[in-house]
């Protein structure tokens, strides 16, 4: 069935919306250069536009090209990247900054399926870079994309069914203009997060108000259809605060799972409190023996998108020793390369 909305239409109200009302974000002003368009869409995959600016700009600032952050450690990457979440992230950005300065000679693919190739860049991912850095005219699918495009065209199923999306990808593609599709595709994720949101959608400030199926058959608000609650997990870690003068002892986590290569403050699932058994199996010996020193600080609740994970903490003072390798003795600071979760816990053991 064709769609009964003016493409050309669309297009050049939403092209005339997007010149007077696009937001100001720090890679618009790179719009030409694909390393600064592909950092900034990976660190956007999962993560606010709020959240993201800070980052990007420290990693900008140390990383300025693809060469010098395939030239990092790994550890400077993850260390940077710590509080954005989604660490696996971190971990594929740093393989495919190698794979583009080692093995492409520093040139960024410039197609679809060429992007499609390097580490962590989906469908979506490659047509923002496709699109934004070298000017293809390759669609793009995001939530806001696709909350926008089902309200356009009044689709009233959820989103994330193969068909449906299937169906939105084609539309995606559809309402692209032949030129300057860069602008076109921000301007279709501007209006998903300025005007047509989730909740209380401005839509007497539409530029596509006259257009929009959902607006004339008063559907609006169940598109898109409330997703099914995913279960969320609940976990309970147990977790230590070694304090030494005026630092703090991190671990580093294994290559996988749960932050994986993140540093931690010592800590493991346990049900129960089983705190010493934990202790034996996250701390050094000569710290695991001193558990009679370790001193209940409580417990703090931190949540994930499918856990819910409750940390039980426990403080000691020790004297500053030598550590084997995984440990390190990190001086407390506001800005300390943790996730957040541990964040919180060390605030717990420090605050007051
Ligand atoms: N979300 C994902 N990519 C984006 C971009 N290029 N601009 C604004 N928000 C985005």
């Amino acid at each position: 069935m064709l769609p009964s909305v003016d493409f050309a239409v669309v297009r050049s109200k939403l092209q005339r919306w997007y010149r007077r009302s696009q937001r100001d974000l720090p890679w618009r002003r790179r719009a030409d250069d694909p390393y600064a368009q592909w950092l900034a869409e990976m660190m956007l995959q999962q993560t606010q536009t709020a959240t993201v600016i800070p980052y990007y700009e420290k990693f900008l600032n140390c990383f300025p090209t693809v060469e010098t952050l395939a030239e990092a450690d790994r550890e400077e990457v993850l260390s940077l990247w710590a509080g954005l979440g989604y660490y696996r992230r971190a971990h594929l950005l740093h393989e495919a900054a190698r794979r583009v300065a080692f093995d492409l000679g520093g040139h960024f693919p410039d197609t679809v399926e060429e992007l499609l190739t390097l580490p962590g860049v989906g469908r979506y991912t490659a047509g923002a870079i496709a699109s934004i850095a070298f000017g293809r005219r390759a669609p793009i699918l995001d939530g806001n994309v696709s909350r926008v495009l089902a309200r356009l065209f009044n689709i009233r199923e959820r989103p994330d069914t193969p068909a449906v999306k299937a169906r939105l990808w084609e539309l995606a593609e559809a309402v692209l203009p032949k030129r300057n599709c860069g602008a076109f595709n921000q301007a279709l994720m501007d209006l998903g997060a300025t005007v047509c949101t989730p909740k209380n959608p401005n839509c007497p400030g539409c530029p596509l108000l006259g257009n929009c199926q959902a607006y004339r058959n008063d559907t609006v608000d169940a598109i898109p259809p409330p997703r099914k609650r995913s279960r969320v997990q609940s976990v309970s870690m147990t977790a230590f605060v070694v304090l030494a003068g005026d630092c703090v002892l991190l671990r580093q986590r294994s290559d996988d799972g749960l932050w994986a290569g993140m540093w931690e403050l010592p800590s493991a699932v346990a049900n129960g409190d089983e705190m010493a058994s934990v202790a034996e199996e996250v701390l050094p010996v000569s710290m695991a023996r001193r558990r009679v020193d370790m001193e209940s600080i409580g417990s703090v609740e931190h949540q994930l998108t499918h856990r819910s994970i409750r940390f039980n903490a426990y403080r000691v003072f020790l004297k500053r020793v030598r550590l084997p390798k995984g440990y390190r003795w990190t001086k407390l600071s506001n800005d300390l390369p943790l996730p957040s979760a541990f964040k919180k816990v060390l605030l717990l053991a420090t605050d007051g």
